[in-house]
Order: C-alpha cells, then sequence, then structure tokens
C-alpha cells in the first residue's frame, strides 16, 4: 500500500515542526511548500538527516511549485505572516487573506481531494475564506484552534491541581481570538467535573477564572515572550492530532473551526465547535447544551468571527 502525501503549505516555524512530527510519526510522505525559494529544500533535507537517527520511514520534500502537493491526502496551512507582539491576530486580515487566495487556488487544481486543515490567523475568518478560494467540500475544510485553545486550558488546569495532564479534559469553543469560550462545566479532571473540584476545595472560583483568562490570552502571553512570532510547538501538535485522526479514521471528538449549517443557531460560517474527525473529514459537528453566560460568550464570539467575514467580504469582492 502507497503511504500517504502530507502538504505543508507554509515552511516557517510551525510549518517545520508539523513536517518533523509528520514523519517522526510516520503519518506519510511530507512536501514542504513555500514561496521562499530553497528554503523549504534546505528544512526537508535537514529533517531527512534525523530520520536515520530515530529510525523512521518518511520522504521529505521541500517545493516552491504547487504541482509537487499533488494528489496529497492531507495539506495544512500555515502560509501567511505571524503576530508581533501588541498585533491582534485580526491585524493580519489583508496580508493573509492574498495568502488564501492563491493557496486556494493551488490545492483547488492539486489536492481537490485532500483533508484541509488551515492555521493561518485570523483563523475563522482565514479558514472560511481559504473553503471559498479552493471550493472543496465544507466537510474536507476546516481549521485548528479548539484542539490548542483546550490544551492550553489542560495545562494551566493541570498545574493548579497538581495532577498529570494525561488526567485532564477540557473544553474550549468559539472563535480563535480573545472572544474564545473555555466552558468549565464541561472540563474534568478523570471525569470530575472543575465546578466540583471547587466545592471540594481544590482550587477557588477566582483561580479558575483567572486561568480562563490566562488561557484567553494564551497565544499573546507567548507572542510577547517570544518577540519575533508566535507559538509554533503546540500549534503544530495539535494540528497533527486532527490530520491523525483523519488518515487513520480515529473518529477523535475534536474541536475545530468547522462550518455551520444551523448548528448553535449559527449558519454559513466557521466557528470553533467539537466535532468528530474520521475519514470522511469533518463528520459530524456535536451540539453541547449551552447555559447563561456560556451562550452570552458564545454568541459575543461568533459576532466578533462575522465582523472579520465581513472586512474579508469588503476587501475582496469575489467573496461577497
Ligand atoms: N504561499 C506560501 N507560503 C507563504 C506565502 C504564500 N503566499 N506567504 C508567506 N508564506 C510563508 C512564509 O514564507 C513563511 O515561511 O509562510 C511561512 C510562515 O511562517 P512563519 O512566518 O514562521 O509563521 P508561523 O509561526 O509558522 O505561523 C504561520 O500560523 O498561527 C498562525 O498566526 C500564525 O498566521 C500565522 C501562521
Amino acid at each position: 500500500m502507497a503511504r500517504k502525501k502530507i502538504a505543508l503549505i507554509g515552511a516557517g516555524q510551525i510549518g517545520g515542526t508539523l513536517a518533523h512530527l509528520a514523519a517522526m510519526k510516520e503519518l506519510g510522505d511530507v512536501v514542504i511548500f513555500d514561496i521562499v525559494e530553497d528554503m523549504p529544500a534546505g528544512k526537508a533535507l535537514d529533517l531527512s538527516q534525523s530520520a536515520p537517527v530515530d529510525g523512521y520511514d518518511a520522504d521529505l520534500k521541500g517545493a516552491n511549485d504547487y504541482k509537487d502537493i499533488e494528489g496529497a491526502d492531507v495539506v495544512i496551512v500555515t502560509a501567511g505572516v505571524p503576530r508581533k507582539p501588541g498585533m491582534s491576530r485580526d491585524d493580519l486580515l489583508g496580508i493573509n487573506l492574498k495568502v488564501m487566495k492563491s493557496v486556494g487556488e493551488g490545492i483547488a487544481k492539486y489536492a481537490p481531494n485532500s483533508f484541509v486543515i488551515c492555521i493561518t490567523n485570523p483563523l475563522d475568518a482565514m479558514v472560511w475564506a481559504l473553503q471559498k478560494f479552493s471550493g472543496l467540500p465544507t466537510n474536507k475544510v476546516c481549521g485548528m484552534a479548539g484542539v490548542l485553545d483546550s490544551a492550553r486550558f489542560q495545562h494551566f488546569l493541570a498545574q493548579e491541581f497538581n495532577v498529570s495532564v494525561k488526567d485532564v479534559n477540557a473544553f474550549v469553543l468559539g472563535g480563535h481570538g480573545d472572544t474564545m469560550v473555555p466552558l468549565t462545566r464541561y472540563s474534568t479532571v478523570a471525569g470530575i467535573p472543575v465546578p466540583d473540584l471547587v466545592k471540594m476545595g481544590w482550587s477557588t472560583n477566582e483561580k479558575i477564572d483567572s486561568i480562563v483568562q490566562r488561557t484567553r490570552d494564551g497565544g499573546a502571553e507567548i507572542v510577547g515572550l517570544l518577540k519575533t512570532g508566535s507559538a509554533y510547538y503546540a500549534p503544530a501538535t495539535s494540528a497533527i492530532a486532527m490530520a491523525e485522526s483523519y488518515l487513520k479514521d480515529q473518529k477523535r471528538l475534536l474541536p475545530c473551526a468547522a462550518y455551520l449549517t444551523g448548528e448553535y443557531g449559527v449558519s454559513e460560517m466557521y466557528v470553533g465547535v467539537p466535532t468528530i474527525i474520521g475519514e470522511n473529514g469533518i463528520e459530524r459537528i456535536v451540539e453541547v447544551d449551552l447555559q447563561g453566560e456560556e451562550k452570552t460568550g458564545f454568541d459575543h464570539s461568533v459576532s466578533a468571527v462575522e465582523g472579520l467575514v465581513t472586512a474579508c467580504k469588503g476587501i475582496d469582492g469575489s467573496l461577497a
């Protein structure tokens, strides 16, 4: 059986980490595409030379021509610019929208049957534009945000409770921005909901509130420390989990930016919700019950995404 093919559009910080993880996990052969000449070939060669040490079988190739992504099973998009300190994800809109147009056309031409995972920010608007520009079915185009946002929440909760991250499950919904909605009620330590742990004296509501806020600001905290770019290890790991669930038909329940057609009262937009990812892409949108502040927070997040989508339509008339 031929190996699967994974195409990475953008060979920067996240792209390079994605290539390393995909190869080490032997998910398939990897093509790394970028507009910068030769650089992806350099990364591919460097990574290929780590294979004999770790003993994994994967062909890695750099590319400057979309033809090389032909027949890819999975395409992960990080092309564009990351933010610098003081910038919000939304500040990237104009530049990255143009990038999505060329990437979408490349995917439509050479990998129309692939499962596409977008990482480029501002995520919910960029994945919406990428689906439009590529014309691929909506169940085959999604955005990576929820797995990362939930992982950040899980990490902070594990630290607070002094337990293994393996036993912490957490849920973050909404757009990948300051309005994201970490759901404490659906977050647990080995099945015990966070509000119950507070009642048991493991933490306080004030501490949990500050963890929720730190999760919302999780990306900005890292941008502030790195100073020259944004996070890349955890974003890459999160996208690989989604790609693996598709390639191996694992049917994992993963929160991601998915196209909604009425679920959660939202239509024709991409927003972060729990989904099942399997061999058919986004196979199911999981509609959990939202109450009170959860519902208000989610609706607020949806209107923030709506604003960005309207801005995209204003910049590129073909999207209107
Ligand atoms: N086509 C292909 N690649 C492009 C294009 C394009 N039109 N424009 C830019 N690129 C490439 C750049 O040359 C660079 O190598 O995209 C790569 C982006 O890499 P980095 O600058 O290192 O950014 P990274 O940290 O990987 O983040 C990429 O993901 O999380 C988001 O906000 C982040 O939007 C950013 C994206």
